[in-house]
């Protein structure tokens, strides 16, 4: 039976205050529901609006590559420091702690391997497995200009369809082919494109010359991807200028996993992303002691 002891009717009930609300200030998401809300407020800290992803799908179409052999040794001590995980079910289920804290963005795409024509992918996951495995958001790549371009943007917006089903938000990869420049021109046709379409979040390359036009024009938070890796004083500055040009943060695989001083550089990265720390003085913080300390061989890299 219920306690019905001290029952005392409530006294605060503040009448003549007004009920607080809370905006919800990601951008281009205040009217989004409240699980997509909630989620997306795993992968983007509430108080910065800007997030670190470290992206280690890259085997669903290229196998183990440098860095990427042994997730569970490499990859799995850097959790702590990510906001989100972009990964695939299987490096999930198989490998990723479940008590982990750290929310996963679900590889949701996928078919070619990097021996085929690689914009020929199709929705590799059901939105009901992405509830399953309690994913934060769901990720697919776009061709846009690709030979499987309309494809493409029709697995984006199967999903998007799905994930507003489910409140799970959508993470739409603009991703470049060879023979596509990646110039502003390029990367705002392909942002918008997927922002107009209905992804809830967009990753997209860097360029030098106005990338504050193309996180401009798209009214969704856009983040930074990496790309192949650079030097770590490179890499940490080209985070910088994303996120100063209007970038809601970095989705960066290789230049953290492939760096000799990954834990190191996650840490820099996220204190470029999170502090707006200027690139050398987050290089000289964490990566050249931890160099340092690799070199003399010492543990804790
Ligand atoms: C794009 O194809 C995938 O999401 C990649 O796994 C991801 O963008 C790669 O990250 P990065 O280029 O920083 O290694």
């Amino acid at each position: 039976m219920a306690d019905t002891e001290n029952l005392a009717a409530g006294r605060s009930f503040h009448a003549d205050v007004a009920q607080r609300h809370e905006p919800f200030r990601l951008r281009g998401c205040g009217s989004l529901d409240w699980g997509m809300q909630s989620r997306l407020a795993r992968i983007f800290r509430p108080e910065t609006g800007r997030t670190v992803m470290l992206a280690i799908d890259h085997g669903y179409f290229l196998g183990p590559i440098t860095g990427l052999e042994r997730v569970d040794l490499s990859i799995v001590p850097l959790l702590p420091h990510a906001d989100a995980l972009m990964t695939t079910r299987g490096m999930i289920r198989s490998t990723i702690p479940p008590a982990s804290r750290t929310p996963v963005v679900l590889r949701a795409s996928g078919g070619p391997s990097i021996l085929k024509e690689l914009s020929d992918e199709q929705i590799a996951v059901s939105m009901e497995d992405a509830a399953r495995i309690n994913a934060a958001a769901v990720a697919v790549q776009v061709f846009i200009g690709g030979e499987h371009e309309t494809q493409s943007v029709r697995n984006m917006t199967r999903l998007v369809d799905q994930g507003q089903r489910y409140g799970i938000p959508v993470l739409a990869v603009t991703a470049v082919g060879k023979e596509l420049t990646r110039d502003a021109r390029y990367l705002r046709l392909a942002t918008r494109i997927c922002a107009e379409l209905g992804a809830h979040f967009v990753k997209t390359y860097y360029c030098e010359q106005d990338f504050a036009t193309v996180a401009a024009a798209c009214p969704v938070p856009l983040v930074m991807a990496g790309g192949k890796q650079l030097p770590e004083l490179d890499a940490l500055t080209m985070a910088y200028n994303a996120v100063e040009a209007g970038a809601a943060g970095v989705d960066m695989g290789r230049n953290i996993f492939q760096s000799d001083t990954p834990l190191a550089m996650i840490q820099a990265i996220s204190a470029v992303v999170h502090e707006s720390m200027k690139p050398a003085e987050a290089y000289e913080q964490y990566v050249r002691p931890a160099a340092q300390r690799a070199a003399a061989g010492q543990e804790g890299k």
